[in-house]
């Protein structure tokens, strides 16, 4: 048995910005609505031909840069979206083509918001078993392509965006990731979910028709409930590994609302300096949030060798989850 490592780390969002004031021409809202209750000023937005699978791949391109290996070198390929390329084949498959993984195999996840944490939490069990030794897991999301531009209660939340991890055995004396906590609950899957599109309502006029191939949310219910997911993951993972808050060196939170992370943080007694907080420039990417969050830090310089690390997320499902570890790279 092998402990996992995240080895390397990139993110890549699409150059096109949309500002809250661009939205305000279009929509009933306000650059100030948008800021004060979600804490977003801009997101990032592909161009037309630009897909989930193109973001996935500049984002892969970069990590291998980092990590100095072909693609070749990848033995497994893990996608977490709920916005693929196409049904089938899946975005993994689209991947391995675009980045010639030609060694790998892969599927996709759809976990939602806690699809990264599902994914890195999946690929490091093929590591711990020595089943592979080298994992690409991608989070990535072209939430645009699912959002209705004329509904105010959704399409100002999303950006597009993706970002990818490496995982591979840990090294003598390393950690790498120490324990994840997965959750689902289907019950609140009627507060948020894509009606149109699957078999229950394949496509018709009539299905697109009545904007069933958008996003749908009771957003109030899935505030309250993303509050209390979050805390309740990050805090169980803590206490089963007796690790107080004061320990962490990073929290990497899921960006669905700035209310959410700052509620999540203060309850669990986190200072903003330890807090991942990037919502005002890429509005909630979904998969890729926490991937993006964790790439910027790193690039940044903020992370060092030892470091706790604590990912938590909440999202579609309801699904929601943490991942502990200690920073290798
Ligand atoms: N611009 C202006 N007004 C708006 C807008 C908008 N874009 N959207 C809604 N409003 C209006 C509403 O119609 C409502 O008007 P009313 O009082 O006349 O009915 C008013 O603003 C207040 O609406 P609320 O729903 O009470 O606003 P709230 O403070 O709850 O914020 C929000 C809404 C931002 C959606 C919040 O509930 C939220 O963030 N929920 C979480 C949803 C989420 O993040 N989903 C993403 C996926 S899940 C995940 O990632 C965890």
């Amino acid at each position: 048995m092998y402990n996992a490592k995240i080895s390397a780390i990139a993110h890549h969002v699409p150059e096109k910005i949309v500002t809250n004031f661009d939205l305000e021409k279009h929509l009933d809202t306000s650059d100030e609505w948008i800021r004060t209750r979600t804490g977003i000023v801009q997101r990032h937005v592909v161009s037309p031909g630009e897909a989930t699978s193109d973001l996935a791949a500049a984002a892969t391109a970069k990590l291998l840069e980092q990590r100095g290996i072909e693609a070749a070198e990848i033995e497994c390929i893990i996608v977490a979206t709920v916005t693929p390329d196409m049904f089938f084949p899946s975005t993994a498959c689209v991947l391995q083509d675009k980045t010639a993984a030609r060694n790998a195999w892969g599927f996709d996840l759809s976990g939602a918001c806690a699809g990264f944490v599902y994914a890195l939490a999946t690929a490091s069990q093929f590591v711990h078993s020595g089943a592979h030794r080298r994992v690409l897991v991608v989070g990535a999301d072209v939430m645009t392509s699912i959002l209705n531009p004329a509904d105010r209660d959704t399409c100002v939340l999303f950006g597009d965006g993706a970002g990818a991890a490496l995982v591979e055995p840990a090294g003598a004396g390393e950690t790498g990731i120490i324990d994840f906590l997965l959750r689902c609950d289907g019950s609140g899957g009627r507060f948020l979910y894509m009606p149109g599109g699957g078999s229950l309502h394949p496509a018709t006029a009539e299905t697109v028709g009545k904007n069933m191939h958008f996003v749908h949310q009771d957003g109030r219910s899935v505030f309250k409930a993303a509050v209390q997911g979050i805390v309740d993951v990050s805090t169980e993972i803590l206490d089963r590994n007796r690790l107080s808050a004061s320990e962490i060196k990073l929290y990497v939170p899921h960006q669905a609302n700035l209310r959410i992370v700052d509620a999540a943080a203060e309850r669990l007694g986190l200072g903003p300096e330890r807090v991942v907080r990037n919502i005002d420039r890429y509005a909630n990417t979904t998969a890729a949030t926490i991937p993006i969050g964790l790439s910027e830090f790193y690039r940044d310089g903020k992370l060092r060798q030892g470091d706790l690390v604590l990912m938590a997320s909440f999202g579609a499902g309801f699904t929601s989850g943490s991942l502990l570890l200690r920073w290798c790279l």
